[in-house]
């Protein structure tokens, strides 16, 4: 199906804005910052540039056009399974001109296949441009992780909670709906929608705040911090037992989307929430458009974090969006919010 010459366009600019907040992010790093291992948990950033890039072509010129890769010798090292994090600071990478140049030369392959053969029904476009966001706030990780500054536009700014996260709303029994829609993007992890009849919950009104988190166990981190913001990078151990330490549990990844989706949350998208659920496939899950994006981690002790952060594109965030990691992380930006039984 090609695609009329509006929605080609759309397809354009949302690939040029993506690629317009990835080079800000990084256009007041030095080439150093850019290029060190800033930590083993996370890439240099400089992988992060390339790996959008590796991707973009593998997904768009390579899988939907047909075309062979542009660097065939680059797809293992900028591959995330074949070459992990811990990995990545022992191999010979690109340089950050190298890797910027990388970007560019597959984009305007991009724009060739786009303008040839439209985007298909669009979805591998879309996940190609959401790819980019979600690593952008993964670079947004290191670069608060290794304490660089990226400029005033992408220090972190959090809203003042009017609560702090120990005031429960009532969500009642019945059903619900969770899971995207059958229609339009999601990723193969949303889906299929489920019908659930949850009991009856409580769950916070907004996220749990540095006040409160203070009150009971002393800073999560080394900076001053406002106490109405909502505790930020805390890892999943610590906010289970801050919730059992307040007669409360961490809520369901079910819970948590049946109150967002009845607008029941105040304060979504400051912080990541962790929850008490481990990360696995709905039942009837099928991969798409490939096993390593979720598969290869349902069931292997990684947990559901849900909402999104400050961090997070407009473009990524959903209701239904599942995002994980380890318990013992505290790198991403990812506070809690309480649940209680009814
Ligand atoms: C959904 C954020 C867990 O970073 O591993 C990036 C997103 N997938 N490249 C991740 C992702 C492939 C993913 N998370
Ligand atoms: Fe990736």
């Amino acid at each position: 199906m090609t695609l009329g010459v509006v929605e080609t366009d759309t397809v354009i600019e949302a690939l040029a804005g993506a690629r317009e907040r990835t080079l800000e992010l990084v256009a007041d790093l030095s080439d150093a910052e850019v290029e060190a291992v800033h930590s083993p948990l996370m890439s240099p950033l400089a992988w992060d540039l390339a790996h959008i890039a590796a991707y973009e072509d593998l997904w768009l010129a390579h899988r939907f056009a047909g075309r062979p890769l542009l660097r065939e010798d680059l797809a293992a090292v900028y591959d995330a399974f074949e070459t992990p994090r811990a990995a990545r600071g022992d191999v010979e990478l690109l340089d950050r001109p190298q890797a910027e140049a990388y970007l560019e030369e597959v984009r305007a392959r991009t724009l060739e296949v786009v303008t040839e053969r439209g985007s298909g029904d669009g979805t591998l476009f879309e996940l190609v441009v959401r790819h980019e966001h979600q690593h952008r706030e993964t670079m947004l990780q290191t670069i608060a992780l290794a304490g660089l500054d990226a400029g005033p536009a992408w220090t972190p700014a959090l809203a003042a909670c009017d609560g702090t996260g120990l005031e429960p709303v009532d969500v009642p029994a019945g059903r619900c709906e969770i899971g995207a829609p059958d229609e339009g993007f999601a990723y193969d992890n949303e889906r299929p929608r489920q019908i659930l009849d949850l009991p009856a919950f409580r769950i916070g009104r907004t996220p749990v705040t540095n006040a409160a988190w203070q009150a009971w166990r002393g800073a999560a981190v080394d900076e001053p911090v406002d106490p109405d913001e909502p505790v930020v990078h805390v890892d999943w151990s610590q906010a289970d037992a801050f919730a059992r330490a307040h007669g409360a549990r961490l809520p369901t990844e079910q819970e948590w989307e049946k109150a967002a989706t009845a607008g029941l949350l105040d304060f979504v998208g400051e912080v990541w929430e962790w929850t008490a659920s481990e990360f696995t496939g709905y039942p009837g899950f099928q991969a798409f458009p490939y096993r390593e994006y979720s598969e290869v981690f349902f069931d292997r002790g990684y947990r559901v974090l849900r909402g999104a952060s400050w961090a997070t594109d407009r473009r990524v965030r959903s209701p239904h969006f599942r995002n994980w990691d380890l318990p013992q992380r505290r790198q991403i930006f990812a506070g809690l919010r309480l649940a209680w039984d009814a």
